[in-house]
């Protein structure tokens, strides 16, 4: 195990009905909110609703920011930071998932930031010159990104569809409210495309080089096990609290950075990843699914003792295959056929994405970084043979 400091200052509200305590939340941080959300759904789901009475209700000023799409796009961050600007706003509300809460972190970094915000995305080594960030509150619809409780924000910007991520304590979110009862709503893919993000949290987490890490291999094996065991049942009986509980807060863990805690997690399948959909607007969780068998198939023989111990604890593989290689091979299969199962397309063709553009990701991916993950460091030539490994 390394050193390591671990520190995440979100406070979580979990349970039915939290949501009508944003209101007061929000007042301990500031009077003046800007409320932002996606597309419709919390609208339509009545979160909405209720958000904006807990607010009236604690007597604040608000005023919205509709329209972040998935793979939440700069050009809306711009027009929040300047909504900011223009109305002493001191206080962001993110009511939605992964896109409206990583819109919001931009927003409520680049409203304080005299620079463009869009530097610190492209050249994360700039991020000490962002002192001051204005605090950020999450009313969370799905379980997936994990981004109510991250350090994360990750943006893509429309000129050359570069989709780049910031990571810094200062955007940790000041609560996250979770309500299992808001993913009630879920179309059946969007819940398997979180589920496959909440997955692929935990697997970078887990496929580390760093020994001795049992407690947190263990941790990260029962959150793993919860979400296999949880998320076909989601599918199956989309308003089962219980179900819905399990998944949210599993989601949450998985990513606010006590898992990680004294190992070095990979990342590389993210960033392999989050070229997909920066260039083809797919979800992440459905370009993670694609990406994670195949990296596993690439990488495997750097620690391949970690890949049986995962395929012995997690997917149960059975000891009596003549060789190692048969065991991994195994497990990979079991994954893929999970993901299956839940919906999701395990290559690059069942996404319709063909090879003409893989060797320009597996270059862009690298931009900026002679390397993508820490499992194996992988060059662009290593990430192209991946993309070929997924098609
Ligand atoms: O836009 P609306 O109408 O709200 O619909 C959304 C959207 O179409 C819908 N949805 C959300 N809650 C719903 C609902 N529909 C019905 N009922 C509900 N309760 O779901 C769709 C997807 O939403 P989105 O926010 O895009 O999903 P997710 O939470 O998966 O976020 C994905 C983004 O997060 C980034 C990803 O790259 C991607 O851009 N990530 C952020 C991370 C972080 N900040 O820590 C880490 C992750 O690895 C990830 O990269
Ligand atoms: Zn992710």
């Amino acid at each position: 195990m390394i050193n390591f400091e671990f520190y995440n200052p979100a406070r979580i509200i979990f349970g039915k009905d939290t949501e009508l305590q944003a209101g007061a939340q929000i007042a301990k941080f500031g009077k003046r909110v800007l409320l932002h959300y996606g597309g419709g759904s919390v609208k339509a789901n009545g979160v909405y609703d209720k958000v904006v009475k807990a607010i009236e209700e604690e007597g604040l000023f608000f005023m919205e920011l509709g329209g972040v799409v998935p793979n939440p796009r700069l050009s809306l961050v711009r027009e929040g930071i300047r909504l900011c600007r223009e109305n002493n706003i001191d206080f962001v509300l993110a009511v939605g998932g992964g896109s409206v809460i990583d819109s919001a972190k931009a927003i409520a970094a680049g409203a304080c930031y005299s620079g463009d915000i869009w530097d610190l995305y492209m050249d994360n080594s700039k991020l000490g010159e962002l002192t001051k960030v204005l605090p950020v509150g999450v009313v969370l619809t799905i379980p997936a990104a994990g981004s109510e409780s991250s350090t994360a924000s990750v943006i893509t910007n429309e000129e050359g569809w570069f989709k780049r991520a910031i990571g810094t304590e200062a955007i940790i979110p000041k609560f996250a409210i979770l309500n299992p009862e808001t993913s009630y709503t879920l179309p059946p893919y969007q819940t398997a495309c979180g589920a496959s993000d909440i997955l692929a949290h935990l697997m970078e987490r887990y496929f580390t080089q760093v020994s001795n890490v049992d407690f947190t291999d263990r941790l990260l094996e029962a959150n793993i096990r919860t979400i296999l065991n949880n998320a076909p049942l989601a599918l199956k009986y989309p308003e089962n609290y219980d179900i819905r509980a399990e998944i949210m807060w599993a989601g949450a863990v998985a990513h606010n950075n006590l898992l990680n805690t004294g190992r070095i997690g990979d990342w590389g399948s993210h960033d392999i990843e989050h070229e997909i959909s920066g260039v083809y607007d797919i979800a992440h969780g459905a370009g993670l699914s694609i990406v994670f068998p195949a990296w596993m198939k690439y990488v495997y023989k750097q620690n391949v003792d970690k890949f049986i111990q995962f395929a012995q604890r997690v997917f149960n593989v059975d000891f009596s295959f003549d060789n190692k290689e048969q065991i991994v091979f195994e497990m990979i299969e079991r994954l893929e056929a999970w993901y299956v199962r839940m919906g999701l397309p395990i290559r690059l063709s069942h996404a319709n994405i063909g090879s003409d553009r893989l060797r320009e990701m597996a270059d862009k991916c690298t931009v900026g970084r002679t390397h993508v993950g820490n499992f194996q460091k992988l060059t662009a030539d290593d990430v192209y043979e991946i993309y070929k490994l997924a098609l």
